[in-house]
């Protein structure tokens, strides 16, 4: 084993959402410790300042324009990252969105597509992909993003957390799979971040009050806070761990995800 485990020198990892939040940041992270990082992300402007951001800290960065929820551009994703950097090693599937509170009884159909389509569709996506690369070549490892809503059900957003709950199932699932090819899968779930898709309930100072609440830590946690797991979940520190899922949650999920009052 290396003597630093969390060395990335020489490694190509993609990072899909790496144009804000979360993406960002663990992009950022991979690139300090020595990868060669490949953004693929819907937006150009958000993911060329990522690339910009690394470059200018003398890392190693691409952008790939990609749609996750679409076949062949995730397809061209991979093979623009071999073509590019000559390999991929780790994955980062983070990609997602959000949509507005609702119950299921009154559930925008179009808005439950869309964000299925995104967060477990594209989810699957990327895995197709980068298995079908890194199974030829007898290793890799690849974390997803759930969330804590993939843990616990939170009213008003059932298909965010139907999608959730499905990455978590997909992880578990891709992790057998690949066990016997050199690939590890597990999953990352967040519970509130300050990112751009958090935004507007961070300056809702009544939801923020119940959020920060119903985290032990009393506060959310910046983007920054999600880069060490991950890290650690795609270095050879966690070479005996797979199919398994980490809350990086203040505690949200031992207390339990907000009452609801709809
Ligand atoms: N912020 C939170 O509190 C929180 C909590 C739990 C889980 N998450 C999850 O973390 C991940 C990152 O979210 P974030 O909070 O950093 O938000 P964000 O909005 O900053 O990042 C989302 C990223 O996904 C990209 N994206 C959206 N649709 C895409 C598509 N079709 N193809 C390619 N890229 C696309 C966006 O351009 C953006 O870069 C998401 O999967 C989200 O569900 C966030």
């Amino acid at each position: 084993m290396a003597e630093n485990l969390l060395d990335f020198s020489n490694k190509t990892v993609l990072v899909t959402g790496g144009s804000s939040g979360i993406g960002r940041a663990v992009s950022l992270g991979f690139a300090r410790q020595g990868a060669q990082v490949v953004i693929g992300d819907m937006n150009e402007a958000g993911s060329k300042e990522t690339v910009e951001m690394i470059k200018k800290e003398n890392g190693q960065a691409h952008f790939v324009k990609t749609d996750v929820g679409n076949s062949q551009s995730v397809k061209a994703l991979i093979e623009e990252t071999v073509r590019v950097y000559g390999g991929l090693d780790c994955a980062f599937n983070n990609a997602g969105i959000l949509h507005a509170p609702q119950p299921i009884a009154d559930f925008d159909e179009a808005a439950f597509d869309r964000v299925l389509h995104i967060d477990l569709k594209g989810t699957f996506l990327c895995l197709k992909y980068e298995l079908q690369y890194m199974v030829k070549k007898g290793k890799g490892a690849i974390v997803n993003t759930a969330s804590v809503a993939g843990l616990l059900p939170e009213g008003g957003m059932a298909a965010y957390v139907a999608a959730k709950h499905g990455v978590i199932g997909l992880t578990k699932t891709a992790a057998i799979e690949n066990a016997n090819h050199g690939i590890r899968v597990n999953a990352l779930a967040p519970g509130w971040v300050r990112t751009p898709m958090t935004k507007a309930w961070d300056e809702d100072k009544q939801f923020n009050a119940k959020i920060k609440a119903a985290a032990p830590l009393h506060r959310g946690a910046e983007p920054e806070e999600m880069v060490g797991a991950v890290l650690y979940l795609c270095s050879d520190a966690a070479s005996y761990t797979t199919g398994q899922t980490f809350p990086i949650d203040g505690a949200q999920t031992i207390r339990g995800l907000l009452p609801y009052e709809g």
